[in-house]
């Protein structure tokens, strides 16, 4: 029989209530997304900060309306998680919401490892494959006005998973840290990044750009953009635009909805 995951629930709470007052974390073995929970409890008004883990997601959401996939090939077969699915949901109110997805970014992958590279706007990465992402929503907050409910959901690929129906190839963190499971990745990670938030709404992203610009993937590179632009990424602004040098000058790409990838790739982008 499996043994239950051991998650370190508390460890995190005793980090995070002092500063976030009603604070909770909560472990599920499975919901349909993480993200889509806490978007469904703060459309009927439930605002509170809270930590939701999910050991499954039966219907995980990625960015640009993609799926995500949690590898579960290799699931049925034990107890350890192949990948860690969690959202933080958390009122915030920043004076410029630009670059937020950018900072969630950078606190992962400077929690995780060193070797760890960001392509822009927040996709880790390790050695040109694609580790982990980030997918950010959030909804207004009609009786605190400037506040919108953000539910930042991330997804950490842990172990080798099939690249079938994948954008681009994986990587998993066990590939730089064998021993690490679920629990011990929530650990190192969740504190950190619901710090980096509260530094965010305070401070924005400007404070976050040479840490950012120090661990992008794409610094130096001729890139292709979804829109057709083409150019060399120099690195992100204060804002967290990209900025492309390309033959109409220097260009910067703020939009989500904008795919990026360096020239030397040969798949297409999608969309
Ligand atoms: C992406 O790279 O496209 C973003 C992937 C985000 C996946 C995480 S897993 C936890 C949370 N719940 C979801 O349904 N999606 C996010």
């Amino acid at each position: 029989m499996n043994t239950p995951m051991r998650w370190p629930a508390e460890a995190i709470w005793e980090a995070i209530a002092p500063d976030l007052p009603g604070f909770t974390v909560e472990i599920l073995p499975e919901i349909d997304s993480t993200n889509t929970e806490l978007m469904r409890r703060a459309r009927a008004g439930r605002f509170d900060p809270v930590l939701l883990v999910a050991e499954r997601q039966s219907a995980g959401r990625g960015r640009l309306g993609r799926d995500w996939h949690s590898g579960a090939d290799t699931h049925s077969a034990s107890s350890a998680c192949p990948s860690l699915t969690f959202s933080i949901g958390l009122s915030l109110a920043p004076h410029d919401w630009s670059g937020m997805s950018l900072a969630v970014g950078l606190s992962l992958v400077e929690s995780l490892h060193p070797d760890l590279h960001l392509k822009w706007p927040n996709d880790v990465y390790f050695q040109g494959r694609k580790l982990a992402g980030i997918l950010i929503e959030t909804v207004g907050m009609a009786e605190t006005p400037g506040a919108r409910y953000a539910v930042v959901g991330v997804g950490i690929n842990l172990q080798a998973r099939r690249a079938d129906g994948l954008n681009t190839p994986p990587a998993w963190l066990q590939e730089l840290l064998p021993d690490t499971e679920a629990p011990d990745a929530l650990l190192q990670v969740a504190a950190p990044l619901i710090h980096a938030l509260k530094a965010f709404e305070r401070s924005g992203f400007s404070p976050f750009k040479a840490r950012f610009n120090a661990r992008d993937a794409l610094a130096g590179l001729d890139v292709v953009l979804s829109d057709g632009m083409t150019g060399r990424a120099l690195g992100v602004d204060d804002v967290g635009a990209l900025q492309v040098l390309g033959t109409q000058g220097l260009q910067k790409v703020t939009s989500a909805e904008v795919s990026v990838r360096p020239a030397t790739w040969s798949a297409p982008l999608k969309p």
